[in-house]
């Protein structure tokens, strides 16, 4: 029996999801679709539509939700590590609260934060973002905030940002970040009238 050599029969990065396959194997192929469709729409839900909060006590198959966003996240911004791994755990020191965005059975959007200390300050308004040092305050930090391509700049990140705000009962001022912060980021925090930040 021959061995195939994967590289001879891929026909290079898929140019909407950039993933490899090989084309002429049906498992792929079918592998493949079902990626890629996620990667342009969402990952498939039975939630409905809206914000749903997700804590590392929510089901696992929920949780697994915001693992899959995060992983897109990761991807996108050459990140070492996802920024939410699924877990069972009802202690969880940290205070985990994410939240995605879900729209016609897709999961759209997703934000992840953690109780962080927080030893630094940025004006946001400036061009270079120096870190000024401030007196370490523990707050809730946003760790990811990530929309899909198509549904960016329909306002679905402030929302998200909103919702989580409700929920843990904290404002938009009052929240920690990790540097180094996207550019679009920014523009995100500036929209909601935001000067300086608080960064871990
Ligand atoms: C950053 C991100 C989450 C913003 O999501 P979004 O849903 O598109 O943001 P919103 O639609 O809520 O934007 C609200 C406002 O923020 C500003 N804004 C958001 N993205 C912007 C961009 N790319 N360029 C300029 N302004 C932008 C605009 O003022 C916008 O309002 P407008 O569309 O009416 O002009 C999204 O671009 C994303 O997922 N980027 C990749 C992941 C990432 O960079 N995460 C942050 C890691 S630090
Ligand atoms: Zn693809």
């Amino acid at each position: 029996m021959s061995i195939r050599n994967p590289t001879s029969e891929c026909d290079g990065p898929c140019p909407l999801c950039g993933c490899d396959f090989v084309q002429s194997l049906r498992s792929d192929i079918l592998r493949h679709a079902r990626f890629c469709r996620r990667v342009q729409e969402g990952r498939e839900t039975k939630l409905s539509d809206g914000c749903h909060i997700v804590s590392h006590r929510s089901p696992i198959h929920i949780q697994m939700l915001v693992q899959w966003a995060a992983s897109m996240a990761r991807f996108e911004l050459n990140h070492d590590q996802p920024q939410f791994a699924a877990r069972k755990d009802d202690a969880d020191p940290d205070l985990t609260v994410a939240a995605i965005f879900v729209e016609q059975g897709r999961v759209k959007a997703m934000i992840v934060s953690r109780m962080m200390n927080c030893g630094g300050q940025v004006d946001i308004l400036t061009e270079h973002h120096v870190v000024e040092q401030c007196p370490e305050v523990k707050r809730r930090a946003i760790n990811m905030i990530w929309v899909l391509r198509k549904s960016r700049r329909l306002g679905v990140a402030k929302k998200l940002i909103k919702f989580l705000n409700d929920y843990c009962g904290s404002e938009v001022d009052e929240l920690g970040h990790l540097m180094p912060i996207t550019p679009e980021a920014l523009q995100l925090l500036r929209s909601m009238g935001l000067k300086q930040i608080f960064v871990v």
